[in-house]
């Protein structure tokens, strides 16, 4: 079954409302590859304003997301409010939360199985460090933070997880892996997948490059095998981020 094409945006901590007005105005009213799933994230404070703006086919996620239902966690989102405020996605385990707020792999894997359990789909990020790429440690590192998660989850949960493989090293810096170095971390993980949950999830899980994907390069990147789609960032606020939701097109 051919699996959907999927294009994540991920605002991080950019924007206020009359710039995020102004996003969500172009993607309503440009022609968009209807065969394209889009998800896109705001920050926080603006997830209710974009889900009532959006068109109902683009998908809303919250940046991040907290592994226990409510009480004493100063500043955290529960999944409940998520779903209060109908938004149906989380980015989970992105690396700068990772790196900069030290969330390890197990409390990645709990958010993740939070997320599900309380009806969400989640966007899991993975990735290695340029140190660990250097150390040829790339698919020791992606298959330890998934082998965290596959702990948790059962094997019909993977249906609402669309991996994301973000190399630490092309997050913002304008140096994209090559489509040979995405295609290679990409088929490792589809083969982990058939290897450790099932021939079915390896065959139905969108696996999406992240790391300083543009309008220029998402063509190339969008013909490899195992590349199903992109989780954007700086290029996410731009126009040009329609090009990359149409990269197949
Ligand atoms: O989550 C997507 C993000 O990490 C990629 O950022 O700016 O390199 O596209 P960017």
């Amino acid at each position: 079954m051919p699996r959907q094409f999927f294009v994540g945006g991920n605002f991080k901590m950019n924007g206020v409302t009359s710039t995020i007005k102004s996003i969500v105005s172009n993607l309503n009213n440009s022609k968009r590859d209807p065969n394209t799933e889009v998800v896109v994230a705001p920050p926080a404070l603006y997830l209710a304003l974009v889900r009532e703006l959006a068109d109902p086919s683009v998908g809303v996620a919250a940046q991040n997301v907290y592994d226990k239902p409510n009480g004493a966690f100063t500043g955290e989102l529960s999944v409940e409010q998520l779903k209060d405020a109908k938004i149906d996605w989380a980015i989970v385990g992105h690396s700068e939360r990772r790196v900069l707020l030290r969330e390890d792999d197990d409390f990645v894997a709990r958010k993740t199985k939070a997320a599900i359990d309380g009806g969400l789909s989640v966007i899991l990020c993975i990735g290695e460090s340029l140190e660990e790429r250097e150390a040829t440690k790339t698919i020791e590192v992606v298959t330890r933070q998934l082998n965290a998660v596959a702990k948790l989850v059962s094997e019909e949960q993977w249906s609402k997880i669309v991996i994301a493989y973000e190399p630490i090293w092309a997050i913002g810096t304008g140096k994209v892996a090559t489509t040979t170095q995405a295609q290679e971390v990409h088929a490792a993980i589809r083969k982990w997948l058939g290897e450790t949950i099932s021939a079915k999830v390896a065959d139905e899980t969108r696996i999406l490059y992240g790391g300083s994907v543009s309008d220029g390069n998402c063509k190339d990147l969008a013909k490899e095998k195992d590349i199903d789609g992109f989780l954007v960032g700086g290029a996410s606020l731009k126009p040009a981020f329609v090009d990359i939701i149409n990269a197949r097109l």
